[in-house]
């Protein structure tokens, strides 16, 4: 635990409190109004590749039905709101011609966002590659470095007035690790070759777009700010025992999931556990590809679900640095431990490695059994509600020791498509009723929205806050 006092919890007045979605996971009509064809949208249809053949065409409807889930939004009290761009809807081949039905969808999206009070922080990529460009190699290709660029640019120029924080990339690790070495995530390849290439291109897509937007969205006094930064997903790494070996072997797990991405973005330089870790697969990156991913950076997301401890194993992909779950009766339905003091020391951690570059907390949450249909205008879900507070408390004793800490978007929304989980997985916040699309809050939902409305002094109380009834009307 932290080496300091727990301090009562009380967040300030403008942090920002949010919730999260990707555009592939809830939006559905994926070829609606001249989009094109996505590498998630074909992945889906390979055979064996997500569970129970479940789809992105329906999703939660949330491109037909985003006002509805608007006003879901205010009755939380919401005062921000993280999504995704669908690439393919803006720029169907992925380059070149760009579908203005595409733009003029988001762009009713972020002005109803902004009537509401309720801040726009867009990610431009979450996945879903127009499938044109996979064919051209995807994240493999050189050329995607500029792709991404120019996709960047359509949105700074339509958007970047009026949205006041952006994303470049959600989690690169995952792209590469899920992507291109594990096969699970679309495109769906098994190479460590692929995998270390596709996160160079990553990152240098990552730059030329903070690139494009300091030269398109330049600091004026006559609006507030408008930020970019890198959403990265983090997992401390806790030795088995204190062993060297097993010291060693998280020292790896650290360098590939924490450092892969942060060390280049804000350091210019790679971790050098990374040539042991990768083998032959590894390849220095050039002083070009270094320079182009060290942009200066306004603030880094982090995503914080589990922690991994891990022990050395040389039988075990990649170079021994691969982790070793605990078992115990308190993990999740994704089969995560449940580990609020991570939460802290991956922020701690971060101060500690990098320094105090504002940060939010993009991704949290947590999936449990919940029944598909809902009677009634609550869903009782304990478990979830008991991750979502002892992880907020996590959250405030980072910022007490001391972390640049501006805000939290809980994962998520709405239940929705967990990639190759199919609909079997459920982190909503609100419920979804995929044959009806009814929408019916959680208990954490009523949490939720009793910690924003009180800036988190509710969590203090020992007892169990939530029940049905206590969600605001609307602000
Ligand atoms: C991703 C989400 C995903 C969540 C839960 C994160 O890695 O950004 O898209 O649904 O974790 O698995």
């Amino acid at each position: 635990m932290p080496p300091f006092a727990p301090a009562p919890i009380e967040f300030p007045a403008n942090f920002l409190w949010g919730a999260a979605t990707a555009a592939y996971q809830v939006e559905g009509s994926p070829l609606a109004d001249g989009a094109g064809i996505s590498s998630w949208h074909r992945f889906v249809r390979t055979p064996g590749r997500v569970r129970d053949g479940d789809t992105g065409d329906i999703a939660c409807d949330h491109y037909r039905r985003w006002p509805e889930d608007l006003q879901l939004m205010r009755q939380l009290g919401l005062t921000s709101y993280r999504f995704s761009i669908s690439w393919s809807r803006i720029l169907p081949e992925g380059r070149g011609r760009v579908n203005p039905a595409g733009l003029a969808h988001y762009e009713r999206k972020v002005d109803a966002l902004l009537a509401a009070g309720i801040a726009p922080n867009i990610t431009l990529y979450h996945w879903d590659l127009p499938a044109a460009l996979d064919d051209r190699g995807g994240w493999l290709n050189p050329d995607i470095v500029e792709w991404f660029g120019d996709y960047a640019e359509v949105l700074f120029k339509a958007l970047g007035d009026r949205v006041p924080m952006w994303a470049t990339l959600n989690e690169p690790w995952v792209i590469t690790d899920g992507g291109y070495l594990h096969g699970t995530l679309a495109p769906g390849h098994r190479s460590a070759f692929e995998a270390a290439i596709a996160a160079r291109r990553l990152m240098g897509a990552h730059g030329r777009a903070v690139q494009a937007f300091r030269a398109l969205v330049p600091a004026r006094p006559d609006r507030p700010e408008r930020k970019i930064g890198l959403v990265v997903n983090i997992e401390p790494k806790y030795p088995a025992s204190s062993s060297v070996a097993d010291h060693a072997a998280a020292a790896r797990a650290d360098a590939y999931m924490n450092r892969q991405f942060l060390d280049p973005a804000l350091r210019g330089q790679t971790p050098p556990e990374l040539p042991e870790v990768f083998g032959e697969a590894w390849e220095d990156w050039t002083a070009e590809e270094l320079a182009l991913a060290r942009q200066p950076l306004d603030f880094v997301g982090i995503n914080y679900y589990t922690r991994a401890v891990v022990r050395d194993d040389p039988a075990v992909w990649l170079q021994r640095a691969a982790p070793v779950r605990q078992v115990q009766a308190t993990h999740t339905e994704t089969a995560w431990e449940v580990y609020p003091p991570g939460l802290t020391d991956t922020l701690l951690w971060f101060k500690q490695q990098y320094g105090d570059l504002p940060l939010y907390v993009t991704e949290n949450g947590s999936a449990f059994y919940d029944p598909p249909t809902v009677d009634g205008p609550w869903l009782e879900d304990p478990l979830r509600v008991d991750y979502l507070r002892r992880h907020l408390r996590a959250l405030h004793a980072a910022r007490a020791g001391g972390v640049n800490l501006h805000g939290y978007y809980a994962w998520s929304l709405l239940d929705n498509l967990e990639w190759a989980h199919g609909y079997s997985k459920r982190f909503g916040l609100i419920h979804v009723d995929y044959a009806t699309q009814k929408r019916t809050p959680k208990v954490t939902a009523a949490l939720y929205a009793q910690v924003i409305a009180s800036q988190g002094r509710c969590l203090n109380d020992t007892v169990d806050p939530p029940s049905a009834g206590l969600l605001p009307v609307s602000r």
